[in-house]
């Protein structure tokens, strides 16, 4: 059993990747957490993984909710995640050994994958060029090509871009950044809104709806971006963070390349 979360569609890439390799089911975090599903049954020898993006240099705080609710019918006799990042993790691995520990849980594997940058929240954060993105895309599916396997085998390894700073970025930034930069107040439309109600279908926490035909955010905002970067004519702002940064989500391009054909 997988269980994922996903914004704007890299973990999910990642998750449908080791899930196909490991003939593995997913389970999509936020919906299991909204029909309160915690308990599951492993099968005998069933490997229990976690896919997930990196936010603030830990895992997201949805996810290591979920993690503390799981309750599990025997313990997990091989237990990985796969994370992904723009750049660095930070101290993941050591939050999220914690939490397991807290359950009496070991983890056996780790890695983490860079992928296409999603965070544009604050000034200096800003998307990877297509270049950069389509490199990490590739540099994304050898990684996986080389440690699928080793999950298949239940080989004990950690492959985590750490990055500078870590305990700092991790255990002091993160909070500040929980408390204060997920606050959804600041997302506005613009007068390009047409409507659609993409941004409504792509939130995965539920968390905006239309009124009049525009998006309201209702204060419980994970900051995944998922509805700003998929908006169709880039009609969502947050502040003026945003302004002229462009979007991206996985796959895309390929829309976009396939719709000039
Ligand atoms: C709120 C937020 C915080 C992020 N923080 C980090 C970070 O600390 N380090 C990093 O390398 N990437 C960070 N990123 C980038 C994402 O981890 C990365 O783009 C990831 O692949 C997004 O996954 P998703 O498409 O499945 O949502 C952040 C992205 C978001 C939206
Ligand atoms: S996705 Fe964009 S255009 Fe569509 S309803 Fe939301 S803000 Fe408006
Ligand atoms: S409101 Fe937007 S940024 Fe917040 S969780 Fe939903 S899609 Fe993500």
């Amino acid at each position: 059993m997988i269980c994922y979360f996903s914004g704007c569609g890299n973990s999910r890439y990642l998750a449908e990747t080791i899930a196909a390799g490991l003939h593995d089911t997913l389970v999509f975090i936020p919906e299991a957490a909204r029909e309160n599903r915690y308990e599951f049954t492993l099968a005998e020898g069933e490997r229990l993984g976690f896919v997930f993006p990196i936010y603030a240099w830990a895992p997201p705080k949805l996810v290591l909710d979920f993690l503390k609710q799981l309750q599990l019918a025997s313990k997990p006799d091989y237990l990985y995640f796969a994370c992904t990042c723009g750049d660095e993790c930070g101290k993941t691995e050591e939050i999220f050994r914690k939490a397991l520990q807290e359950k009496g849980w070991e983890l056996s594997a780790c890695f983490s994958t860079k992928m296409p940058e999603t965070y544009i929240g604050m000034r200096g954060f800003n998307l990877d060029s297509e270049e950069k993105a389509k490199q990490k895309i590739e540099a994304a599916g050898t990684k996986m090509t080389r440690n699928i396997p080793r999950l298949f085998n239940k080989e004990h390894f950690s492959e985590m871009d750490l990055g500078k700073g870590a305990w700092l970025k991790s255990y002091v930034i993160n909070g500040s950044f929980n408390k204060f930069a997920t606050d959804d107040r600041k997302y506005r439309f613009t007068d390009k809104c047409i409507s659609c109600g993409k941004c409504v279908e792509v939130c995965p926490l539920q968390n905006v709806t239309l009124e009049d035909g525009h998006p309201k955010w209702n204060g419980h905002c994970t900051m995944c971006m998922a509805c700003y970067h998929h908006c169709p004519v880039n009609a969502i702002q947050y502040g003026k963070a945003t302004e002229g940064k462009g979007q991206y989500y996985f796959g895309r391009q390929k829309k976009l390349e396939d719709r000039r054909k």
